[in-house]
């Protein structure tokens, strides 16, 4: 998939009405994230289905009474298909369906279905959570792959894989679905932890906006798998300004979302990016983003790892009080 520039909007609310899919258009967005549909709500109610149950939801949030009910969810599995369908006929950038998923089963299907209603590629955002003590990392890595596998066999259209930083060997998982088929690499997933309530004894969620010192993570990772990988590199995660843009460029990434920044300051912030950019650029005398990706990456350094410590080292012997 070729782009005009690197700027996307990430999955979130942002593309769930049309009026705010065109806004992102006419601000210059390159394309456009859907929020995911995850599968847990596909496996419910395929489950649903052969079971012949007439309100699904309601019988299996009563099974799993932590699950989210079908309408805590903005899109159900239908209903993401024809808002999908919808986004399609309103713009001309293109749009990339989110499935969340992390365990290969039927669920994958909707990859098929995704394809089939006009989806220009996929992002597969494999978000998971390892708590049970007897899985172990090469358990989960496998089904990671394994996922990637079923969802790459099912279409022909581009798959991304949106990640979560916290793998023991990240650069050999990376790899690895770089050779299972993963078209690019979304870097990375926030971790959203709970806080608790420790009078009522509740966990408490909020979702806090991001802001750029979350791009740091991003940068180190990019560095890392540049040049190292065939898939393309995107960064999710800390892009707030035409200073992240050139930094994530820099380090190696062919793609930046965003969402917080544009939920914050609205589509048109989008534009207010791209211009900046082109200022910096023209500055600092870049003609291209070609030509800065990844000249900042680790590939050409001798040996990352020494490299590594030696910058861990350095940062705890640089602090003054
Ligand atoms: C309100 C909200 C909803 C989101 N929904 C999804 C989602 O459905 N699927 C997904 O993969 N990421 C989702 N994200 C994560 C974003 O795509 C993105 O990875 C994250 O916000 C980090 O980027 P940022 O720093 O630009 O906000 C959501 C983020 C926000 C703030």
């Amino acid at each position: 998939m070729t782009l005009p520039h690197p700027l996307v909007v990430g999955a979130s609310p942002l593309s769930d009405d049309l009026d705010g899919v065109r806004r992102l258009e006419d601000a210059g967005a390159a394309a456009i994230v859907l929020r995911s549909l995850f599968e847990e709500q596909i496996t419910r109610e395929q489950l649903a289905e052969y079971m012949n149950l007439d309100f699904p939801g309601e019988s299996f949030a009563e099974a799993i009474s932590y699950f989210p009910s079908p309408n805590a969810f903005a899109l159900g599995p239908v209903q993401y298909l024809d808002h999908l369908r919808r986004v399609k006929e309103a713009v001309r950038i293109p749009v990339i369906a989110s499935l969340n998923g992390a365990t290969p089963g039927g669920w994958i299907e909707y990859a098929r279905l995704m394809a089939h209603a006009g989806a220009d590629a996929l992002e597969l955002n494999l978000y998971r959570i390892a708590t049970d003590p007897d899985t172990t990392s090469a358990d989960i890595e496998r089904q990671a792959i394994e996922t990637v596998r079923a969802v790459k066999q099912s279409v022909t259209i581009p798959v991304a894989v949106k990640l979560s930083p916290f793998y023991a060997a990240f650069a050999n998982l990376a790899r690895e679905l770089d050779r299972a088929g993963a078209d690019g690499l979304v870097l990375f997933n926030r971790f959203y932890q709970p806080d608790i309530d420790p009078v009522e004894l509740a966990a408490t969620r909020a979702l806090h906006l991001s802001d750029s010192s979350e791009l740091r993570l991003r940068l180190h990772w990019m560095a890392i798998l540049s040049g190292r990988v065939r898939a393309s590199l995107a960064v999710t995660g800390g892009v707030h300004t035409a200073l992240d843009v050139v930094k994530a460029t820099m380090t190696g990434a062919h793609v930046t979302q965003m969402v917080s920044a544009l939920l914050r300051h609205g589509a048109g912030y989008l534009r207010t990016v791209l211009d900046d950019l082109a200022v910096w650029m023209e500055k600092y005398e870049w003609d291209s983003l070609a030509t800065m990706r990844g000249n900042m990456s680790l590939f050409k350094v001798p040996d990352p790892d020494a490299y590594e410590r030696a910058n861990y080292m350095l940062m705890l012997q640089g602090w003054r009080a």
